[in-house]
């Protein structure tokens, strides 16, 4: 089997343990499992923090309000749809009422995370709000800090930006924000220049 398609049959694979976990206590409420969506081989993944109340009834990650202001933001600032990228969350189950995830749920889904991002191998990350841009960063520092840059992260480019929920609640000055960092990731993907900060001096900051 050639490296590709083996490395195809892994993300099968990886699916089909996630679909059917029960490593966390997540397990009880969900409908189902929220592994990802897209494009396996995409140059470009978004991270999110967790699935919602329409994403449970789905089975697909940001299908609710954010994930149409997500599309839209896609399309107008990146010219792309979800199609071309690949989308999934931190934790791969809903948080009963939509409460934020625990600690310990999300380092038991940490590994799924991980390995979908070794295995689709995007060359740009973009994380959307704080768990996903804490997560990755290995950062207490929150997502209106760490925003506004590209990080230089495990040979990535990692771009964090603000949650789509957090625009729907703040409206335009968000809206702009995020804006401008998709735009960043964009001229990521399309390898032109963006100032990298290192990742490792994001946790060593964290503090300061
Ligand atoms: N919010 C997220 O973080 N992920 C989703 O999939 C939907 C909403």
């Amino acid at each position: 089997m050639s490296t590709q398609a083996s490395g195809r049959a892994r993300f099968e694979e990886l699916r089909t343990e996630a679909l059917a976990c029960t490593r966390c206590r997540l397990r009880e409420q969900r409908t189902q499992v929220v592994f990802g969506m897209g494009d396996p081989a995409a140059d470009l993944m978004f991270v999110g923090e967790g699935p919602g109340a329409e994403e449970d009834r789905q089975g697909l990650p940001f299908v609710g309000r954010s994930g149409k202001l997500l599309d839209r933001l896609m399309a107008e600032e990146m010219g792309l749809d979800r199609t071309s990228a690949y989308i999934a969350n931190v934790v791969k189950c809903r948080p009963p009422q939509n409460r934020d995830p625990r600690p310990d749920e999300i380092s038991a889904c940490r590994p799924y995370l991980e390995e979908q991002i070794e295995l689709i191998d995007p060359a740009v990350v973009v994380t959307l709000g704080n768990f996903s841009s804490k997560l990755l960063l290995d950062t207490t520092t929150g997502i209106t800090k760490l925003r506004g840059r590209a990080y230089d992260w495990n040979g990535r480019v990692l771009v964090p930006t603000l949650h789509p929920a957090a625009v729907l609640r703040g409206g335009g000055d968000a809206m702009a924000l995020v804006r401008a960092d998709l735009v960043r990731a964009k001229a990521a993907c399309s390898g032109g220049v963006v100032d990298l900060v290192e990742s490792a001096s994001v946790a060593r900051n964290a503090s300061r």
